[in-house]
């Protein structure tokens, strides 16, 4: 099992990138784009004030899809129950469109996202993924 991640890890660090590293700073200021519907909150600890029309984003990294205390639509739920954590692959593509992501992880042409937003530049998702690691519990 452990032999498995780390094979899984060193195939992720050699294969190409397809997005360089994000830049936490950065990451902070874009999340502006989030706020109107997410927060990171640590129980009370609230690390970026939000909205609650999505969910905590706190503790993102390796959650699996679908699992935080929030009213999810039928296909983010499916997609965590298919075993999908949030790795930056996975949230980068999802920014770039949740419609598109949900339809090719359940291959279902009619599957549907709640989140009616989408981030253009992969760049600027993977600032945000660096910033939600900085925030983020040690694992
Ligand atoms: C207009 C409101 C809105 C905005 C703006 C928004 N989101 Fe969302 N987000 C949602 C909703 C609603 C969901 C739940 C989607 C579903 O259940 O289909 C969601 C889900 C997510 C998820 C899946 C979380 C999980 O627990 O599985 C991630 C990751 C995410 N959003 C990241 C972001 C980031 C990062 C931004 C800013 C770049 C952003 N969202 C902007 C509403 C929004």
């Amino acid at each position: 099992m452990k032999f498995a991640a780390i094979a899984v890890m060193t195939t992720a660090l050699f294969a190409a990138p397809a997005f360089a590293e994000g830049d936490a700073a950065k990451g902070e200021k874009t999340f502006k784009k989030c706020k109107s519907c997410h927060m990171i909150a640590d129980g009370d600890n609230t690390i970026a004030k939000g909205g609650k029309s999505g969910p905590n984003l706190f503790g993102l990294p390796g959650r699996v899809a679908g699992t935080a205390d929030f009213k999810y639509s039928k296909s983010v739920v499916a997609a965590g129950e298919q075993g999908i954590e949030w790795t930056e692959e996975e949230f980068v593509e999802w920014l770039a469109d949740p419609k598109a992501w949900v339809k090719a992880k359940l291959d279902d042409p009619k599957a549907k996202s709640k989140m009616s937003f989408k981030l253009k530049k992969a760049e600027d998702a993977a600032d945000i993924w660096a910033y939600l690691v900085s925030v983020s519990p040690e694992s």
